[in-house]
């Protein structure tokens, strides 16, 4: 059987091309499962899987668990803000603490870059980064980037457009990543001070107008404004933003084809993307949520037969 080249998903930059194959066929097998009238496989009924939420989430955190449950393995749910890290533990020792319990895999969103990373290399379990501050997002690139051969029939060659906040989206580094590894084009577009300086050494273009930017894209992922991460204003208003950056109907229908629209969620409805283009059929919104599970299956199911049948 092929395997990962990785013991862990710490991010889309420690992949490689042949990964992402593996991944996308072993999705299209279990998007296969979850739409049969049985949607559950006894695969993973040994495998004891822990999801560790330092950050709120509504997709990933369910998907994961869905995904988790879809395989048979147990599962137990983490949340930080009802946990003993509010006593003062730290995230060794609340990890050590789980493993004891013969926890197999740890599944972790963190507001902290290098989290995961930093957890690989301290506990003994295997560990997938379910976002991990403004750095990377790797599950959620890989269900774009699956969408995205879903709706073209492959990535390779397809023009792909990130527009929004790119400077604090893990999700735009790691749809970065993904999207050069499979062979596809990438545009960058957004405020400048929104736009990480040098960014182009990624091997992406950038442009500030929106309407250029569409009309060049086979595809658009647009990404919310994530006030949350920001400590002072990187533009002078949200209605500014949205006059010059907001995607709505007049503009989507004024471009000369048709292109296909993502988000990777949560939407700030009327501020990057209106409703009538959330709910569009241009839109792929929600088959991004559904294939996020297919996919989780298979980055769970990969990880668990290196586990399973260790290298010698
Ligand atoms: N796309 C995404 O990560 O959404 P959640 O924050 O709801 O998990």
């Amino acid at each position: 059987m092929s395997q990962l080249s990785v013991k862990h998903l710490l991010g889309i930059k420690y992949l490689n091309e042949d990964d992402l194959h593996l991944i996308f066929e072993t999705a299209d097998h279990f998007k296969e499962v979850i739409n049969r009238k049985i949607k559950k496989v006894p695969t993973l009924r040994d495998l004891t899987i822990a999801n560790l939420f330092f950050e709120n989430s509504t997709r990933t955190k369910l998907s994961f668990e869905l995904a988790e449950k879809r395989l048979s393995a147990d599962v137990i749910n983490f949340s930080a803000a009802q946990s003993s890290v509010k006593k003062g533990e730290t995230l060794i020792d609340t990890v050590n603490n789980i493993l004891a319990m013969k926890v197999d895999m740890i599944v972790m969103r963190h507001p902290n870059p290098g989290a995961a990373s930093f957890l690989s290399k301290n506990v003994d379990a295997c560990i997938i980064n379910a976002g991990d501050g403004t750095h990377e997002h790797p599950s959620q690139a890989l269900l774009d980037a699956f969408s995205i051969r879903e709706k073209f029939g492959e990535v390779a060659g397809k023009k792909i457009a990130i527009i929004g906040d790119i400077l604090h989206s893990r999700v735009a580094l790691s749809n970065i990543f993904a999207l050069k590894k499979l062979g596809a084009e990438v545009k960058l577009c957004g405020p400048k001070s929104l736009l990480p300086k040098h960014i182009e050494s990624l091997g992406v273009t950038v442009e500030q107008d929106i309407k250029k930017t569409l009309q060049w894209c086979d595809a658009a992922n647009m990404l919310r404004v994530q006030n949350e991460r920001m400590d002072k204003s990187y533009f002078p208003s949200i209605r500014e933003y949205t006059q010059l950056y907001g995607l709505g109907l007049p503009l989507l229908k004024s471009l000369n084809k048709e292109i296909v629209i993502l988000h990777p969620g949560p939407i700030n409805r009327g501020v990057e993307i209106s409703s009538g283009v959330a709910d569009s059929d241009q839109a792929i919104i929600l088959d991004q949520v559904e294939n996020g599970v297919a996919i989780r299956m298979a980055i769970i199911y990969l990880l668990a037969s290196k586990i399973m049948t260790p290298s010698v």
